[in-house]
């Protein structure tokens, strides 16, 4: 089934349910692995991304954080899920966690935010800012998926476990892998520390400042 269908019959069950219908069942949309056909220019899949309403959180969301940044850059980071400070603006990683992630960036890799590209695993906010579930991630994965093929980035910087798990399929606990080169398609890998957990445990930020050195060498190596 196509996206475009399944956002139609989603439209439709909501408006149902509006009507006072009530659903029966959980509704299971699980797209991950089937092809979907979705556009080759960032600005269109952005905008087939602020129309999405396949999963629940678009039920909740105030706005879709698409994601944000220079869209030929080098490096791409990838955080969790929006929060509320994104939710009410539309972009990634501008609250008090995307403040750090900012410093990490300018700081330590020299770069400009707005050099880099910054997206997440989900692109609405889960409500109380919860790990987004398995079948809300892997919804919109496909966007990410998408997205990272047409920046086509040399490196993707995993922040955090829920973003290292769902982009590549593997459940090592971040502390093990992070720091790590993990082969990802024809790019670069690299999970780090989400800076949300560094603002909850800051005696890892040195650990986060090595991995940011590291990534700084990949990123300027021929
Ligand atoms: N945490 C995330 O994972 N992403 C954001 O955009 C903000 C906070």
């Amino acid at each position: 089934m196509t996206t475009e269908k399944k956002h139609k019959i989603l439209k439709n069950l909501i408006l149902l349910k509006w009507l006072g219908y009530r659903y029966i069942d959980p509704i299971k949309i699980e797209n991950s692995k089937k092809k979907i056909n979705l556009p080759n220019k960032l600005e269109d899949l952005r905008q087939i991304v602020l129309n999405c309403h396949l999963c629940q959180l678009s039920k909740t969301r105030k706005n879709v954080v698409f994601g944000e940044g220079n869209p030929n850059a080098k490096i791409m980071f990838i955080g969790e899920g929006p929060g509320a400070t994104e939710d009410e603006t539309g972009k990634p990683f501008v609250g008090r966690a995307g403040q750090l992630l900012t410093k990490m960036i300018e700081n330590v890799l020299d770069i400009k935010r707005e050099d880099v590209y910054i997206a997440n695993i989900v692109k609405c906010r889960p409500p109380n800012n919860r790990v987004p579930t398995e079948e809300e991630a892997k919804t919109c994965l496909a966007y990410l998926v998408k997205q990272i093929d047409l920046i086509n980035p040399k490196i993707v910087v995993a922040l955090g476990s829920t973003s290292y798990r769902y982009l590549t399929n593997d459940n090592a606990p971040i502390s093990k892998i992070r720091g790590e080169i993990v082969k990802y398609k024809d790019k670069i890998l690299i999970p780090t520390y989400h800076p949300s957990f560094l603002l909850r445990n800051p005696s890892k930020k040195k650990e986060a400042y090595l991995d940011m050195l590291k990534i700084k060498s990949v990123l300027w190596e021929n």
